[in-house]
């Protein structure tokens, strides 16, 4: 295997940072993270918009041209032999001696790419199956819009989920509305058959699967709605499911331990879930 590390191809074993890089002592960095299908990078330009995004509210500097970048990602995939799969990307503010405000002069960002194959057989079965959520209070900062390698509360999250058995640990505010999952969007249909997913102005990652299936669900005529929902609504939907570039659309079967409708993927759920690998294909 192969990392793109500042300008050279290191075998992964060898790939690393400088101790005074500043994604590694103050998580001073943002990331996107493409899903690699077929060999080619889903959403491409709806992700490397983000990073851009990203990268501007942190008054981080592009560290090279949107096309130059695109060449490593899939250069990166290339050399790791990726047809299925995810790639990487972290941007950092660079190596500098440990000061919290910004290096001056501005050094250089630190760039670097990772790219590793997914068993889509065997996240198949899991959507066919669905997935179960806990929830947990989001303790996250107000600036959540930015992808920002500071992932404490979702790291804490994730493993919460995983000690309880459950596949994504979803955060919930403080007027007990879902915000979103550690690493996914959250939705459901609730039970008037509205399709719903929290609005984008209220703290969450703009999530690109997450619009992407808003598209989707448009061209099929479905309600949908951006208005958060409740732990309980999500209890008593129909369906619920999560987005991201790591799941695509994974149906959720529980919450909390409570049966979502009949326990099964959701015929929304499973029809998104369709549309949407057969669009990136
Ligand atoms: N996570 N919300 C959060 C907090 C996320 O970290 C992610 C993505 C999403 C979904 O966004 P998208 O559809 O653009 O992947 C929502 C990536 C996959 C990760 O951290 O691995």
């Amino acid at each position: 295997r192969w990392a793109y590390v500042n300008g050279a191809y290191l075998p992964h074993g060898d790939a690393g940072v400088h101790v005074e890089e500043r994604g590694f002592q103050f998580a001073d960095g943002v990331y996107e993270v493409w899903a690699v299908m077929d060999g080619r990078l889903a959403d491409y330009d709806g992700h490397m918009a983000r990073l851009e995004r990203s990268l501007d509210e942190l008054r981080i500097a592009r560290p090279m041209s949107r096309d130059a970048l695109g060449f490593v990602l899939r250069e990166t995939v290339r050399r790791n032999r990726v047809r299925e799969g995810l790639v990487y990307l972290q941007v950092t503010r660079g190596v500098a001696r440990r000061d919290h405000a910004f290096p001056s002069p501005e050094v250089r960002p630190g760039v670097v790419v990772t790219a590793r194959s997914v068993n889509r057989a065997a996240q198949e079965t899991q959507a066919e199956k669905g997935v179960g959520v806990i929830t947990l209070p989001d303790q996250r900062w107000g600036r959540c819009d930015i992808k920002s390698v500071g992932l404490l509360p979702n790291v804490l999250g994730k493993q919460a989920a995983r000690e309880a058995g459950a596949y994504e640990a979803w955060m919930v505010d403080e007027l007990g509305l879902v915000t979103e999952g550690t690493s996914t969007n959250a939705w459901i249909v609730d039970a008037e058959g509205r399709l719903r997913t929290r609005d984008v102005q209220s703290n969450i990652l703009r999530g690109i699967t997450r619009a992407a299936v808003t598209k989707l669900a448009a061209e099929e005529g479905l309600t949908f709605e951006e208005k958060a929902f409740s732990v309980d609504e999500a209890k008593q939907a129909r369906e619920a499911f999560i987005t991201a570039a790591s799941a695509f659309v994974m149906p959720v079967v529980s919450v909390d331990g409570a049966v979502v409708g009949d326990g099964k993927p959701g015929p929304v759920a499973s029809r998104l879930r369709r549309l949407y690998l057969d669009r990136a294909r």
